[in-house]
């Protein structure tokens, strides 16, 4: 009897496998990171060979930690990260470039030139839900295409095809060269700038406007369905592949976010606040993204309003990688503590631009407010305080739209341990930050979207009774306090503005 599903999250920074029960509890998880590429100043590259060896190499390492074998797997889910790009050889399985990040900035000028055409970054907006913003996977496709070598004369004749991760590992997974599936699932492809947000289909128009041929693009399944068998000589060789989320609309998910007004806000790379809008499609008048949310089976889309922000744990690596200032991410927390507060000095980290809800690719980092007074405590307060400044904008973005105020905000991913930006986030919003058991709510959410497509969980209401809430951290931060220091922090924000000229 098979008793567990596989969920493989293909991350910004690493890859990992996640085996699950039927409880949702985690059985066994390998993980591997993979390298970050930095050719220039806002440049982010991954090497999509890399991740697949890594990729394959997780599947097996969970399994065998837990002495699992493939009949042991009922199904296989997939989440990624979204937005990154992909552009390989259909006969080789080669890719012709590496992987545009999503935080990757070089399509600035592509942006530009769209948007001169009508309507400036606003030119998508009704169709697709999203601003004209490096961000994208459209604007990177065609950057592929007008700067390797061939790749236009190839992708016209039908020999270049896109995805993003999902579609790039369940390519592989499937076959490759050898029959591999060419899908990806409406959470993914809403992230394009090339999906229709009601008809869930390419829209030829915007592809047009782009230069990038249709048969290019993945075919656009459910979230949740059979789209094919992990191929012989692998791990889970013969185990169905069937559910396929953006990571964190696959977090959404895993947090059991399934009722219009329910929102989470995931703390990776970057922070991800997604609010459920049910089957309403709610257009944002104040910076926000309309996505969707999940597709499962047949039923109609699940939508969400998201607040994306490109910076937040990946400042911590910062500090740690590029100016060495700590040890290990987990010191920032131990020097923030050494410290009653910022000191007066706000780090707005713009290091791909500013994304929800400025929209701002002309930013650039600054830290601001220094005095001789600000030491290394201060800084590493500030680091963390940036996050749940960002978060704030985002929240109060979403009130504005939604009208509702939100009354407790669910949180997941790997900075949600660290009980001092916890505390604090409360704090700045003022409402109480509700942490699960189960953390690990993006492969969580994969691999429920997977076990529904094939019968190991029968509904939602599985998801809904698996859910527990592990910690709760009160607003402790009197209103004046609050209100000043965020007036301090949306002061710091315009200093970031026209750096790029
Ligand atoms: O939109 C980007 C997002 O999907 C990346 O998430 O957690 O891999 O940094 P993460």
């Amino acid at each position: 009897m098979t008793k567990y599903v596989a969920a493989i999250d293909q991350g910004t920074t690493s890859t990992r496998c996640m085996v699950f029960d039927h409880s949702g509890r985690v059985v066994s998880v390998d993980q591997k990171e993979h390298e970050q590429i930095f050719p220039k100043a806002g440049w982010v590259e991954h090497d999509p060979g890399e991740v697949w060896t890594n990729t394959r190499q997780v599947v097996a390492g969970a399994l065998a930690k837990a002495d699992l074998t493939t009949g042991d797997i009922a199904a296989i889910g997939i989440t990624n990260q979204r937005e990154t790009a992909v552009v390989w050889d259909r006969t080789t399985g080669r890719p012709v470039h590496n992987a545009i990040v999503w935080q990757d900035t070089r399509t600035d000028r592509i942006c530009r030139e769209l948007g001169a055409l009508g309507g400036g970054q606003e030119r998508y907006r009704d169709k697709t839900g999203l601003p004209l913003a490096t961000y994208f996977s459209g604007p990177k496709i065609r950057w592929v295409l007008d700067n390797v070598d061939v790749a236009r004369a190839k992708a016209e004749s039908g020999d270049l095809l896109f995805g993003n991760m999902d579609t790039w590992v369940l390519w592989n997974m499937t076959g490759g060269v050898d029959g591999g599936v060419h899908v990806t699932d409406p959470t993914n492809a809403s992230r394009t700038l090339l999906m229709d947000l009601d008809t869930l289909a390419w829209d030829a128009d915007i592809a047009a406007d782009m230069g990038i041929p249709l048969s290019m693009l993945p075919e656009i399944k459910s979230s949740s369905e059979v789209y094919g068998q992990a191929r012989a000589r692998g791990a889970l060789a013969g185990v169905p592949i069937s559910g396929i989320l953006g990571d964190q609309q696959a977090a959404t998910f895993g947090q059991a976010c399934l009722s219009p007004g329910e929102a989470k806000n995931t703390y990776g790379t970057g922070n991800f606040v997604l609010l459920n809008t049910g089957t309403e499609k709610v257009m944002s008048e104040n910076g926000l993204l309309t996505t969707i949310c999940y597709k499962i089976g047949t039923a109609a889309p699940v939508y969400a309003l998201e607040g994306s922000i490109a910076v937040t744990g990946s400042l911590v690596q910062w500090l740690r990688d590029n100016l060495g200032m700590i040890g290990t991410a987990a010191e920032v927390e131990q020097y923030a503590r050494s410290v009653e507060d910022n000191g007066g000095a706000y780090f707005v980290p713009a290091f791909s631009g500013l994304f929800a809800p400025y929209w701002r690719s002309d930013a650039r980092g600054a830290i601001v407010g220094l005095t001789r007074f600000v030491n290394r405590g201060h800084l590493a307060r500030a680091v963390l305080e940036a996050t749940a400044f960002q978060t704030r904008e985002v929240i109060d973005a979403m009130n504005a739209d939604s009208g509702v105020a939100l009354t407790s905000l669910k949180v997941d991913g790997g900075m949600v341990v660290n009980e001092l930006l916890m505390q604090f986030q409360a704090d700045i919003l003022g409402v109480p930050v509700i942490r699960p058991v189960v953390n690990e709510t993006t492969a969580l959410g994969a691999a429920y979207a997977a076990g529904l497509a094939v019968g190991f969980w029968e509904s939602e209401d599985d998801i809904r009774q698996n859910w527990a809430q592990d910690k709760q951290w009160e607003p402790a931060m009197d209103e004046e306090t609050r209100e000043r220091q965020y007036h301090f922090w949306k002061k710091a924000v315009t200093r970031t503005f026209d750096w790029v000229e």
